[in-house]
Parts: C-alpha cells; sequence; structure tokens
C-alpha cells in the first residue's frame, strides 16, 4: 500500500481485538476515529500512552470520535497487559485493542518503518473523520511518547474548520479566535460570522462556535 495521504479515503479491514472482531468502517460508523499504533505490549511508554488514552474516554466521546489502538502483539498479550495499563493510566481499557499478528493492519497504514528498529509498528496517529477521509496523521518514533491533549487539540481544530470555513492559527486552543478561510472575501464574512476583524486582507479573525 502507498502511503495515505491527508484527504484519501481510510482503508476498510476487519481484525482480531480486544472487543472481538470488527469491521472497521462498520465500527467507526458517522462518526470519527482515532486510530494509533504503538510497538509492544508490557513496554514501559506504551504502558503510559495506551493509559492515558483510556483516561480521556470521556474527552473522546464529547468530541464523537472512537479509539482504536493497533500492536502486532497476541490477543492474550493484549488482554495481559490490560491490568497494567489500567494501574498505570487509572482508567478502565474501555476502547479495542487490535491483535495485527499478521501485520495487515499495520501494512495498510503504513505504519511500520523498517529504519525504526525492527517490524513492529511505529507510533502512528490517524484521525479519520465521518466520510471517513484520512484528515490528519502523526508518526512518533518508538522511543517518543505521543501528547494526547495535542491529538485532542487537532481533533477540536478539524471540527471548528469544518464548521466554517474556518482555519485555526498557530497554537490555537478551544475557545479562542478562528481564522476565516481565504475563500470567503471580508464582506461575506462580516455577514455570516461574529465580530470579524481584518488584521490583513489575507488574515481575517471570528469568533469561533462553541463544538465542545
Ligand atoms: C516503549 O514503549 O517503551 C518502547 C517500545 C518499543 C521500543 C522502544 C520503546
Amino acid at each position: 500500500m502507498a502511503t495515505l495521504r491527508l484527504g484519501d479515503h481510510a482503508p476498510d479491514f476487519t481484525a482480531d481485538t480486544t472487543e472481538g472482531e470488527i469491521s472497521f468502517h462498520d465500527w467507526k460508523g458517522d462518526g470519527w476515529a482515532v486510530l494509533f499504533s504503538h510497538p509492544a505490549d508490557f513496554t514501559p511508554v506504551c504502558t503510559t500512552e495506551l493509559g492515558r488514552v483510556a483516561a480521556l474516554k470521556d474527552e473522546w466521546a464529547r468530541r464523537d470520535a472512537k479509539v482504536l489502538a493497533v500492536s502486532v502483539d497476541a490477543i492474550d498479550d493484549h488482554h495481559a497487559w490490560k491490568s497494567d495499563i489500567e494501574e498505570v493510566g487509572g482508567a478502565a481499557v474501555t476502547y479495542p485493542i487490535v491483535a495485527d499478528q499478521d501485520r495487515r493492519v499495520a501494512e495498510l497504514y503504513d505504519m511500520i518503518h523498517p529504519g525504526e528498529g525492527d517490524t513492529s509498528s511505529v507510533r502512528s496517529v490517524f484521525l479519520i473523520d465521518p466520510k471517513g477521509k484520512v484528515r490528519l496523521s502523526l508518526t512518533y518514533p518508538k522511543s517518543a511518547g505521543r501528547n494526547f491533549d495535542e491529538v485532542l487539540r487537532a481533533l477540536d481544530a478539524l471540527q471548528v474548520n469544518d464548521s466554517g470555513p474556518f482555519s485555526t492559527p498557530a497554537d490555537w486552543r478551544p475557545g479562542e479566535r478562528v481564522i476565516v478561510a481565504p475563500t470567503v472575501s471580508t464582506a461575506d464574512a462580516r455577514e455570516r460570522f461574529v465580530d470579524v476583524e481584518e488584521v490583513t486582507p489575507y488574515l481575517r479573525y471570528a469568533n469561533a462556535p462553541t463544538t465542545t
């Protein structure tokens, strides 16, 4: 599979998970999906990451996002590892973890980068929108844990982008002002959006609608 690009349709798959077999597109339904891989079970960084994702359960739900973890380890290992994740994260693991022993999902989503040491997956994240399009991807090395607050912030930004047309400036946080997309004239923006400020002819801020 060629590298997935932003705007591509997220490929479907069926897989064994800790919550039973799932068919990705059916499981995702009409909401958002956060598909993320990690290298291996019973490893330190991964344990903190999966614990953090578990602790953010209500935050994913508030954004209509389902999370799905992937690694190439076996289902029995995933089940056995869960209690460590729960102890470290302080929350139950309620999302499925794919047992991708034949590496089908990892190859479909280009999650194996041989230069990173071995044939386990690196730390990939795909944000997939309600229409099934890949809207954002992140790739971290095995040694560096991800910041899931940033994943939530990026999800918020995408949802605000779609409610416009708006863009979001550097370091944008929910509740802050957004940028009117270049496809909308300032005159139109003043009719459609609240409190439009023209900083330059191409940089126009407006109040954002509340999303979360
Ligand atoms: C970790 O989760 O700590 C880890 C896993 C694989 C390679 C390096 C680090």
